[in-house]
């Protein structure tokens, strides 16, 4: 009976994580769509505001994802020389992600730092070089998961992005996620973990349990620039890890 007693577990972790984010969201007034059917709302061109008959302005719901196409190849296309947000202006590079494409791991972080901006890869600096170890010591390689970030641009002297970056940006991480359907994804760090699960619950909170997006588990845990500062933090994030390679293997 280990299936019935997983899929309970994997029952229960779903319906605690609605019921957190349902209760997180309520409190912040944000739209309960996802309870109604409807898709996440979308950003970019396509955003599509309307004037409701009070005049009020709303968030139209529900289109599909703004970004055509279902191949990474087609997200990365439809991107194009983006400038859907001022840091269209400011990058030297954008850096869409790379790795597997069929990866059944994704890593996500904030943005772009210099390095990465430079090279235009995700996770090439300091931190990046950690993750890289953090990945093989999983027993992987960098090539087996894929890796990118919330903002495809980097932000000026590596501030916290902004909304409308955010907003602009998000649909097009939906949209690889979508193409590549991962088993799990790891959320590096407060914002990514923030950002994917509509929360301003700390992270020291939010790790070491699997949360949902979109319907595909999710783990946060530390960035590693964090563990770069905070080496202690190694042994919280290696228990994150894991609890992802468990639930690769079909365990946890
Ligand atoms: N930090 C991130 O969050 N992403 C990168 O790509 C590099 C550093």
């Amino acid at each position: 009976m280990a299936g019935a007693g997983e899929a309970r577990e994997e029952l229960l972790t779903l319906v605690r994580s609605l019921k957190e984010r349902v209760e997180l969201d309520r409190g912040q007034g944000y739209p309960l769509s996802y309870l109604t059917g409807c898709q996440p709302a979308a950003a970019n061109s396509a955003i599509e505001k309307k004037q409701s008959p009070g005049g009020t302005t709303t968030r139209a719901c529900e289109e599909p994802l703004p970004v055509k196409g279902t191949t990474l190849e087609e997200v990365r296309a439809t991107m194009d020389d983006c400038h859907r947000c001022s840091l269209g202006q400011l990058r030297h590079s954008l850096v869409f992600g790379e790795g597997n494409p069929n990866a059944e791991l994704v890593f996500v972080g904030e943005a772009p730092g210099a390095d990465e901006d430079a090279q235009g890869r995700p996770f090439v600096g300091a931190a990046g070089q950690l993750l890289t170890k953090i990945i093989e010591a999983m027993g992987l390689k960098r090539e087996d998961v894929y890796i990118c970030n919330i903002l495809k641009c980097r932000p000026p002297e590596n501030r916290n992005p902004k909304p409308d970056e955010i907003a602009a940006c998000e649909p097009f991480l939906m949209a690889q996620l979508q193409a590549i359907g991962p088993k799990v994804i790891c959320a590096l760090g407060t914002f990514a973990a923030q950002t994917l699960l509509k929360t301003e619950v700390p992270i020291s909170a939010l790790r070491g349990r699997f949360h949902v997006y979109q319907g595909i588990p999710l783990m946060p845990t530390y960035h590693p620039a964090y563990l770069l500062r905070n080496p202690s933090a190694k042994k919280q994030v290696w228990a994150d890890v894991q609890l992802i390679m468990n639930r690769l293997r079909g365990e946890g």
